[in-house]
């Protein structure tokens, strides 16, 4: 069975975890979107949607789903969202589709976490997924120095690496200073950490957020409620 279906299988359960009258957090990514339209699909009334990224946003006002801003929902009592790595306890690795800052952002301001993925995405130890680093662009190489030294503190030796769009996507982009790298929704950068392995997740996490010119880091950490992995024969539910 294609992972693609293990991920639809995850999206149409948390889908039924909606209640009419929710104010409800919509993540990115390609199982994040078999939620949006699973969920677009109950047609329940009074919803109250706040997306991830100008993507999903796209998606779901196609859709016809009613759209909100954190400014404007301040409060979600649900968000679902998929993962790039499901570590033990619910620590994830996410970032993959670069929305990490503003997917943390509404998982922060939830009452509840919902995380959807397929089976592959679950592991022993996080790192194996190059962990997403939101970096300002001014003076980013001077930030991914001090990023570098952080890796190497935490016995990671490959520095982490600016993300790049595809040459098909790079040669669309006007030509300007950088417009090769990948841009997140807030006109950041992305640098890619090949880990291996995370032998401490939170201390990394607090060492990366102490670095002048970091935004936000993938490490989800004590934020996820509840996972639904899809399986070959259905779904598996895990807690932290
Ligand atoms: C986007 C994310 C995604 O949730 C993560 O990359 C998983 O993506 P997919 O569902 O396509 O496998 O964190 O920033």
């Amino acid at each position: 069975m294609s992972a693609d279906t293990q991920k639809k299988r995850a999206g149409e359960a948390a889908a039924l975890r909606v209640e009419a009258g929710m104010t409800v957090g919509l993540g990115t990514g390609s199982t994040a979107a078999w939620f949006v339209k699973a969920l677009a699909a109950r047609n329940l009334a009074d919803l109250r949607c706040v997306p991830t990224s100008e993507a999903t946003a796209e998606l779901a006002r196609d859709l016809g789903l009613p759209l909100s801003t954190l400014e404007d929902s301040p409060r979600i009592d649900l968000t679902v969202d998929g993962a790039d790595e499901v570590g033990p306890g619910l620590a994830l690795i996410k970032g993959g589709g670069a929305a990490l800052l503003r997917e943390k952002l509404v998982w922060e301001a939830s009452a509840r976490c919902l995380v959807i993925a397929d089976a592959a995405k679950v592991v022993k130890t996080l790192g194996a997924f190059a962990l997403p680093i939101e970096v300002v662009a001014f003076g980013h190489k001077t930030t991914a120095n001090r990023i570098a030294d952080v890796l190497a503190d935490h016995d990671i030796a490959m520095p982490a690496r600016v993300r790049t769009a595809s040459p098909q996507a790079a040669s669309d982009r006007v030509a300007s200073i950088g417009a090769q790298y990948v841009r997140t929704d807030g006109g950041n950068l992305i640098y890619d950490a090949k880990c291996g392995a995370i032998h401490d997740p939170a201390r990394l996490a607090d060492d990366l957020k102490l670095i002048t010119g970091v935004v936000e880091h993938g490490l989800f950490l004590d934020l996820a409620d509840e996972a639904i992995i899809g399986t070959d024969g259905g779904v598996d539910l895990l807690t932290p």
